[in-house]
């Protein structure tokens, strides 16, 4: 018997600092006016040290609500999904720290890394698990620890002002109706570009002492890159084409979509894509302008808040649709 999967329960949790445009001109040369110009954002929040979040452990928050809003308790969940590309550790990922800290069972974690798509990529393998019958509820985890890892300086401006940090989570059940849930889910990657948008060394590729002995004079630059305007353009049509993918696959149009939630890449980015869909202000859900881009957390994020505030109600069509690093892209298509 194949089941469907659905989202039961859905969880966030953000750090309490909140770092606006202006804070971040004190430390390098940016201002207000560029950041939300090109990118829609606001502020962001940024762990703090000393405030004791982790990528893990903001996860874990994030799973708290998410498994007490699907009315079920951690000794219910069969299965951890994790996605981040910032984890505590190089090893092991964070979804054993994530069994160990609930205090679960000896269930499977699985870490996934696919960056900006991760949480649907997540979500996709969670669905399969529960489509199978092999479990029944799995909890998948989106959470980033960015501003440790980033440039704070000029020369890394056009990459630290976008991303910060959070985690969102939503309990993935089994269920029975075939009409209801995840109906289907569609990923790509392109690993001709991997490098475009890549965090390249500390690796096995480039080890520490390498990047000590190229760069002698200069602080050690294991800092995020990203080609801005060609993940930017690949991202508009890789993202129309991934939702037009999932609409077809089940015979909806654009003016079935209840809600489009975008991964939080950039504002312009999110209207692109609204605009070419002719979507009306109330079939997508924005929030990158409180907290920037959080990566593989930007999506549960805005599905929590869009379904805390009655934008997403039983029997509605949500679209999730991601791009990002890799290139990987993806998108789900769900009845709630
Ligand atoms: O989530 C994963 C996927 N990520 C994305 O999809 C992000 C895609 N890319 C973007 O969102 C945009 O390319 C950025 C927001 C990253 C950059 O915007 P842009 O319009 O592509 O700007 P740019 O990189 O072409 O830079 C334009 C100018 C440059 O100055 P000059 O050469 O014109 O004098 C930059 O040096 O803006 C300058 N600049 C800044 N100025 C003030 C770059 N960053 C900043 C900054 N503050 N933070």
């Amino acid at each position: 018997m194949m089941y469907n999967s659905r989202i039961a329960g859905l969880g966030k949790y953000v750090p309490e600092n909140i770092v606006t445009n202006d804070d971040l001109s004190k430390m390098m040369d940016t201002n207000d006016q560029w950041i939300q110009e090109r990118t829609g954002i606001k502020q962001r929040r940024h762990i703090k040290k000393g405030d004791g979040n982790t990528t893990a452990k903001m996860g874990v928050k994030a799973a708290e609500i998410a498994i007490e809003r699907a009315g079920i308790t951690v000794k219910d969940i069969d299965m951890i999904v994790f996605a981040t590309l910032s984890p505590d550790y190089y090893f092991p990922g964070c979804g054993v720290q994530v069994q160990h800290l609930m205090g679960m069972d000896t269930i499977p974690a699985l870490d996934v890394r696919n960056q900006c798509s991760g949480f649907i990529y997540a979500l996709a393998t969670a669905d399969q698990f529960i489509k199978t019958g092999m479990y029944k509820n799995v909890l998948v985890i989106g959470s980033e620890n960015h501003s440790g890892g980033l440039d704070f300086t000029t020369r890394g401006r056009s990459v630290s002002v976008i991303f910060g940090d959070g985690a969102g989570a939503a309990v993935l059940t089994r269920e029975e109706d075939s009409n209801k849930g995840v109906l289907s889910s569609h990923l790509h990657s392109e690993g001709e570009h991997a490098l475009e948008l890549a965090l390249e060394g500390p690796s096995t590729n480039k080890w520490v002492p390498e990047i000590i002995e190229e760069n002698p004079q200069e602080n050690i630059p294991y800092y995020p890159y990203m080609n801005g305007q060609f993940v930017f353009k690949n991202a508009v049509v890789r993202f129309a084409e991934v939702i037009n993918e999932g609409l077809a696959k089940n015979d909806l149009k654009t003016d079935d979509i209840d809600m489009l939630i975008p991964h939080q890449a950039n504002l312009r980015i999110s209207q692109f894509v609204q605009r070419s869909f002719k979507l009306s202000d109330h079939q997508v859900y924005n929030n990158i302008q409180k907290y920037g881009n959080t990566t593989a957390a930007s999506i549960p994020i805005a599905l929590t808040e869009a379904w805390e505030e009655g934008k997403v109600k039983e029997g509605d069509l949500v679209v999730l649709a991601a791009f990002g690093s890799g290139f990987t892209w993806a998108s789900s298509i769900i009845r709630w």
